[in-house]
């Protein structure tokens, strides 16, 4: 672990005072992993749209590669059989160009899918975020299977305490505050990724600054 995983979205300035973004080239894909309701997806257009990249969203693209919804799929093929295609789906997309990339809440559990990132040209973001803070976003947005039960909250609390200590082994961590745009998360999440770049000269930078 490196000191600059840390970041805090209050450390970085408001928006009306942050510099001019530089144009970059995005040399890794930006996986971005997190409980359901971190914001993985909506920060994520907003990340790739800041950096000019291609956006993938790793639950459309198993509904588009199985022909059926996420709630379909677990309920007619069951939860392994998703989890098999989770790891085909994102070893696919870990060999496309570069991009930023939303996975599933359950995506970088998988040892198998977490290797593929770490091994792949990748840099993995963890955006971390209270029980009450993803509850508020999750609660009244059905499609979520695991959630499908008599005591949801319980049961993200219980996902939160099983897989908060797997996700902290994303290459980079960002808080979620509640008071946080989605274009100002975006940015934390570029800083923090050139701060991690600067942190490991011996890696590819993932963002290649251009003139
Ligand atoms: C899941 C999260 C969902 C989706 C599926 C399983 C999980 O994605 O992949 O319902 O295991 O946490 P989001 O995190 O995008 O909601």
């Amino acid at each position: 672990m490196i000191d600059v995983k840390m970041i805090d979205p209050t450390d970085i300035p408001v928006e009306a005072e942050l510099d001019p973004l530089p144009r970059f080239r995005l040399t890794r894909t930006l996986v971005l992993v997190g409980l359901m309701g971190a914001g993985k997806t909506s920060v994520g257009k907003r990340l790739a749209s800041q950096l000019a990249v291609p956006f993938t969203d790793f639950d459309n693209e198993i509904v588009a590669a199985a022909g059926m919804s996420i709630p379909e799929i677990f309920s007619t093929l069951g939860e392994p059989a998703f989890r098999d295609g989770e790891r085909r789906v994102i070893a696919r997309l870990l060999t496309e160009a570069p991009r930023v990339l939303a996975t599933g809440g359950g995506a970088f559990i998988e040892a198998t899918t977490r290797d593929a990132i770490a091994a792949g040209s990748s840099t993995s973001i963890w955006i971390r975020a209270s029980l009450d803070l993803l509850w508020d976003r999750v609660r009244d947005r059905p499609g979520r299977p695991l959630l499908a039960t008599a005591n949801p909250r319980q049961v993200l609390g219980d996902l939160l305490d099983r897989r908060y200590p797997v996700y902290g082994l994303a290459d980079i961590v960002v808080d979620s505050r509640r008071n946080t745009s989605q274009d100002a998360m975006a940015r934390v999440i570029i800083e923090a990724v050139r701060a991690h770049d600067a942190a490991n000269p011996d890696q590819p930078p993932a963002l290649e600054a251009m003139p």
